[in-house]
C-alpha cells in the first residue's frame, strides 16, 4: 500500500486519548495506531492505574508523540504544553473508560492529569466504558453516565460477551474497529 492509497480520514486532527486503569487498556495500543495511520495526531494521557496495564512506551512508540500520565512530574504533567494541548484537542476520547473515571468526569472532579485536562478541554467529549457488568448497572455508573449524555458527551456502548473477570455480561470495551469508526464518524459529521 502506498501513502497515496490510505485512508487518511483523520489528517490533521488532534486527539487527546485517555487510557484508564481497565484490564482492556492494552487495547488503547490498537486504537492509538488505528487513529495514528487514520492521519491524526494521538497524544495519549495515563491514569497512573493504566500504567499498571501498559506500559506508556506502548503508546509513545505508536503515536511518535509523549505520553503523559504524571500531574506532579516536573516536564511531563501539569504544565503550559498540556493546557495547550487541551486547548488545541479536537477530540478528547477515553478507551478505556473506568467507572471511576466516568465518576470523576460527571462530578467535575480533578484529582490527576486526565481529569484535570477533561475539565480544561473545550474538545467534545467521547467515552468508551469497559468494566464487570455489575459495575456498569450500579445505579450510581449509571446516573453518571445520564449525567455526562446530558452534557453531549458521546458514548461507545460497551458491548456483552466474556469479561476479563470471568463472567459473561455487559462491560466488555466495545470492539477497537467500532471504536475508530465512531471517532471518523463523529469528525465527518461534525
Ligand atoms: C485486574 C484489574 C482489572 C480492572 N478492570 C477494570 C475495568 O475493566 N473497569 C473498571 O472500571 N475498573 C477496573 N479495575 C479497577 C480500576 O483499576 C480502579 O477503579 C482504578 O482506581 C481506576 O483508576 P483510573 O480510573 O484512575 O484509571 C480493575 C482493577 C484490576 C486490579
Amino acid at each position: 500500500m502506498t501513502v497515496a492509497d490510505m485512508n487518511l480520514d483523520l489528517k490533521d486532527r488532534t486527539i487527546i486519548l485517555g487510557v484508564t486503569g481497565s484490564i482492556a487498556a492494552y487495547k488503547a495500543a490498537d486504537i492509538t495506531s488505528r487513529l495514528t495511520e487514520a492521519g491524526a495526531k494521538v497524544f495519549p494521557v495515563m491514569t497512573s492505574s493504566a500504567c499498571r496495564f501498559i506500559q506508556p512506551l506502548t503508546l509513545q512508540v505508536l503515536s511518535r508523540n509523549p505520553v503523559a500520565s504524571d500531574m506532579w512530574k516536573e516536564g511531563e504533567g501539569w504544565q503550559p504544553g498540556h493546557i495547550e494541548l487541551a486547548d488545541q484537542a479536537d477530540l478528547l476520547l477515553v478507551a478505556p473508560a473506568t467507572a471511576h473515571c466516568l465518576a470523576l468526569f460527571a462530578q467535575g472532579l480533578a484529582p490527576d492529569l486526565l481529569s484535570s485536562i477533561h475539565l480544561a478541554t473545550p474538545a467534545s467529549v467521547m467515552l468508551a466504558p469497559a468494566m464487570n457488568g455489575k459495575m456498569l448497572a450500579h445505579a450510581a455508573t449509571q446516573a453518571n453516565i445520564e449525567t455526562l449524555r446530558s452534557r453531549g458527551y458521546h458514548f461507545i456502548a460497551p458491548q456483552s460477551g466474556m469479561l476479563a473477570c470471568g463472567y459473561e455480561g455487559d462491560g466488555k470495551l466495545a470492539a477497537v474497529d467500532t471504536i475508530v469508526q465512531s471517532v471518523k464518524d463523529f469528525f465527518a459529521n461534525a
